[in-house]
């Protein structure tokens, strides 16, 4: 890892609108009709900004993690979180912080994701969430909106949450899909980091060649939706969209054994890389490194920091 260009970090702030309680396990097959006796079970507070706000506690940086927090589930979230001692702010909510389910089927490698809608938030609920977030938006920092919306949120969450950025001088980034992502982007963001899959979605567009994948992310920053437009491509690697550049990054040759976690690992690295005034280009080998290392461990195990660091160093030093 190249040394930090700047001592103190630019502020992150996290949002996490709709947390889960990630809870995952491992048996041998899933098969209908009997019981399926699992082996231990771990639990992790998930949901895309915290788990952005963990990566960079992880590679040594900070975040402020604003989430929605609710009924028993959410009072363990809330404990999860605290014990790992990331800066928080809870806002209460009703309804019931939702879990996540991961198996790994021991048997085959095969991994199944259960992902639970969330509860409802009331327009009271979510107002004020936004009321905290604005009030807490760091001036010339950095805002990372992540993660679905659950139910009773306005699909334009996150283009207000936008707009407020702009508003502090603070540079938004999301990671949405569907009709969240397309309304942030026509507000204008600073990053989106959406998988194939994701953007695809939102072009109505196959996106199967190269040319048009570079194509549709050039598009979106010259028609200034996003100053930067990361396009992660899982195991093929990402492709990052300047006003100045198109940049290719293959990952790094590893054993890859659960993916869980691994665009937030890319997120939260590459903002980090950035808060400590980093070029983009570091973010940017940064991000594919911190994906790769969380798909390196096991369920929903994020990343180590010196895999992080070891698939910098081997980024930075390749020619492609
Ligand atoms: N199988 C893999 N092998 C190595 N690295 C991977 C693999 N899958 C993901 N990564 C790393 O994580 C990054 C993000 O992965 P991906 O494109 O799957 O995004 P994602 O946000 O996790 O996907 P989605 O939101 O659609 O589930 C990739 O750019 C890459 O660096
Ligand atoms: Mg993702």
């Amino acid at each position: 890892m190249e040394a930090s260009p700047t001592t103190s970090a630019k502020p992150i702030l996290t949002l996490t609108v709709n947390p889960a309680l990630d809870v995952s396990t491992s048996t041998e097959r899933v098969f209908s009709g009997h019981k399926l006796r699992c082996g231990m079970s771990r639990l992790d507070p998930g949901g895309g900004g915290v788990n952005v706000a963990r990566v960079v506690q992880r590679l040594g940086g900070q975040t402020l993690a604003v989430y929605t927090a609710g009924g028993p589930t959410g009072d363990a979230y809330r404990r999860l979180i605290e014990a790992e001692r990331i800066p928080t702010l809870a806002v209460p909510i009703r309804g019931s912080t939702r879990q996540d389910f991961t198996v790994d089927e021991t048997d085959t490698g095969k991994q199944f994701r259960f992902v639970l809608e969330g509860p409802e938030l009331s327009d009271e609920e979510w107002r004020a969430f936004l009321a905290v977030v604005a009030a807490s938006i760091p001036v010339g920092g950095f805002v990372v909106a992540s993660g679905s919306l659950p139910p009773g949120v306005p699909k334009d969450f996150y283009a207000r949450v936008a707009r407020l950025s702009r508003e502090c001088g603070a540079r938004c980034v999301v990671d949405a899909s569907g009709p969240a992502l397309s309304a942030a982007l026509a507000e204008g963001v600073f990053l989106i980091k959406p998988s194939l899959r994701e953007l695809g979605e939102h072009l109505g567009a196959a996106l199967d060649t190269e040319a048009s994948q570079i194509g549709a992310i050039e598009t979106l920053v010259a028609d200034r939706a996003a100053e930067y437009v990361a396009l992660t491509l899982g195991e093929a690697g990402a492709v990052l969209a300047s006003k100045s550049a198109i940049i290719r990054l293959p990952v790094p040759a590893v054993r890859v054994i659960s993916t869980v976690g691994a665009g937030d690992s890319f997120l939260g690295a590459f903002v980090l890389r950035l808060a400590q005034g980093h070029p983009v280009e570091a973010a940017f080998r940064a991000a594919v490194a911190a994906g790769t290392a969380t798909a390196m461990t096991p369920a929903t195990e994020l990343c180590h920091r010196a895999d992080v660091e070891r698939l910098e160093a081997e980024l930075a030093a390749a020619v492609f």
